[in-house]
């Protein structure tokens, strides 16, 4: 460890670390564009400087350097906010905002823009030029879920270097030379088909990158986060499902949009995903807002809930040789009451709920994992794997099969067993079970995934459950109850 100080104070830091990662480490906060804590340093955009005086230096002899890329030394003194400093950084900031339009008032990115944030904190002029402002492309669309703002871009390379040292697609490039430099995507698509591309959007410190599926849809300070769990594949990367605040309620429109996700990003968890998620958990509005089963059924015709358990618990009882298959969506809590409530009861098979979708990226070395469901380290803990060839999980005299989540056809069930089938969307499947349970799904309870690592990962509830719908764990409990 090296002594040094950082505005008078003594501070402990590796040898090995610069300025900014020491200052960050002992809680002083000094401003950062280019740097980001998962990529090389380029120290491009300067607002990150700070005064230096080496040990045995003369006070107010100190030279302004840049924190990001500054080695620590023992005894070394910086200052972070001097006059020469807070000098320094205005002139910058106004550097960097010379050609950029201002546009905050139209851009999604206002309210987590570090550029507006440091303006207001350290520079607060209006600009001094008396040049036009070079103009650039406004509306360049880089894929089919980004488009790019070349004005406000801030040329700090983030994005260029995500795409070399993190997803390595190598598929942005900067284009030409001083003001007239562009962000451009190489010609061969390769940003198109990157699976971990929308992190750019997260990582671009100012609204150059934009979503287009969120473009214009909400102001930032209307939504609120919830922590979640993605249920795209066995990583299980903790991600914030963005949803709109309840003081915030959209009244004259469709109330359906109060209880949608507007945007997911990662939640960062070095244990599991650090800051990354690929693409499909951004799309998990596409899962969760399928059409829902609300009403629970016996062949078909619409029956009350508790009627429909009633029947089940009964059929259970009677049932000589029931099969059960699995879900490994189920929480470790519902895995927990199923394996409590009925799993004595049942020979148990863990299905799979969901297979990768055609031209899906099946494995990588960053995050993507070949099985593309959240919870089969915890189910095949309790319970072994369905066969692969899955009717051999059924003996010849099967009387009951109790199916719980999708992804299994019912061409392959024994034809004389009676079925019992949970699930939460609306799926032709569910006429045909005896006895038909809607279940609640991961936006409407709390609960946690185990990753294929062993990571346990918390999901909250965000949306109230539907009317109609039951917890699974409920369903157990009443199901596997003695009368
Ligand atoms: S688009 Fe954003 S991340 Fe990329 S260089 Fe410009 S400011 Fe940086
Ligand atoms: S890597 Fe897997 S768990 Fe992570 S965001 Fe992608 S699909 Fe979801
Ligand atoms: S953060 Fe140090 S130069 Fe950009």
């Amino acid at each position: 460890m090296i002594e040094f100080f950082i505005n008078g104070q003594p501070v402990q830091a590796e040898d090995n670390q610069t300025v900014m990662q020491a200052a960050k480490a002992n809680g002083f906060f000094i401003p950062y564009f280019c740097w980001h804590p998962q990529l090389s340093v380029p120290g491009n955009c300067r607002i990150c400087m700070v005064e230096v005086t080496n040990e045995g230096q003369a006070e107010g002899t100190g030279w302004l350097e840049i924190a990001c890329n500054m080695p620590i030394s023992k005894g070394m003194r910086v200052l972070t906010d001097s006059d020469k400093v807070k000098k320094r950084r205005k002139e910058t900031l106004q550097f960097i905002t010379l050609n950029h339009p201002v546009d905050c008032g139209i851009c999604d990115k206002a309210g987590e823009c570090t550029l507006q944030d440091y303006h207001y904190e350290y520079n607060g002029s209006p600009s001094v030029s008396r040049d036009v402002k070079v103009h650039a492309t406004k509306h360049y669309p880089l894929s089919d879920r980004i488009v790019l703002d070349n004005e406000r871009c801030i040329m700090c390379t983030r994005c260029v270097r995500f795409t070399r040292e993190v997803s390595k697609s190598n598929s942005l490039g900067v284009q030409s030379r001083g003001d007239h430099s562009l962000i451009r995507p190489v010609e061969d698509g390769s940003f198109e088909t990157d699976p971990y591309s929308d992190n750019v959007i997260d990582i671009c410190p100012v609204g150059a990158l934009l979503s287009r599926p969120f473009l214009h849809k909400a102001r930032v300070w209307y939504l609120e986060p919830t922590a979640s769990v993605c249920p795209g594949c066995e990583r299980g990367c903790n991600v914030k499902l963005w949803h709109r605040k309840t003081e915030w309620k959209l009244k004259a429109l469709d109330p359906q949009q109060n209880a949608r996700i507007d945007r997911v990003t990662p939640l960062e968890n070095d244990a599991v995903n650090g800051p990354w998620i690929c693409n499909k958990g951004r799309d998990l509005a596409q899962v969760f807002e399928r059409a829902r089963a609300e009403q629970a059924m016996l062949k078909g015709e619409a029956v009350e809930l508790q009627a429909a358990i009633v029947i089940a618990r009964e059929m259970i009882k009677a049932a000589r040789r029931p099969v059960a298959l699995v879900s490994n969506w189920g929480s470790n809590e519902e895995l927990a009451a199923f394996y409590g409530a009925l799993g004595p009861r049942f020979a148990c098979h863990v299905k799979r709920d969901w297979q990768p979708a055609p031209g899906e990226r099946l494995e990588d070395d960053l995050l993507i994992k070949p099985d593309k469901n959240p919870n089969s380290a915890a189910a095949l803990a309790l319970f072994p794997a369905l066969p692969a060839d899955p009717r051999t999980a059924f003996p010849p005299d099967t009387d009951l099969v109790l199916v719980w989540g999708e992804g299994f056809s019912f061409a392959q069930l024994p034809p004389k067993a009676r079925i019992i089938y949970l699930n939460s969307w609306l799926q032709p499947e569910n006429g045909h079970a005896d006895v038909f349970l809607p279940v609640s799904v991961q936006t409407e309870r709390s609960g946690h995934y185990t990753n294929f690592q062993g990571a346990v990962s918390a999901f909250e509830a965000c949306f109230a459950k539907k009317a109609g719908v039951a917890d699974a764990e409920t369903l157990f409990g009443a199901m596997g109850a003695a009368s």
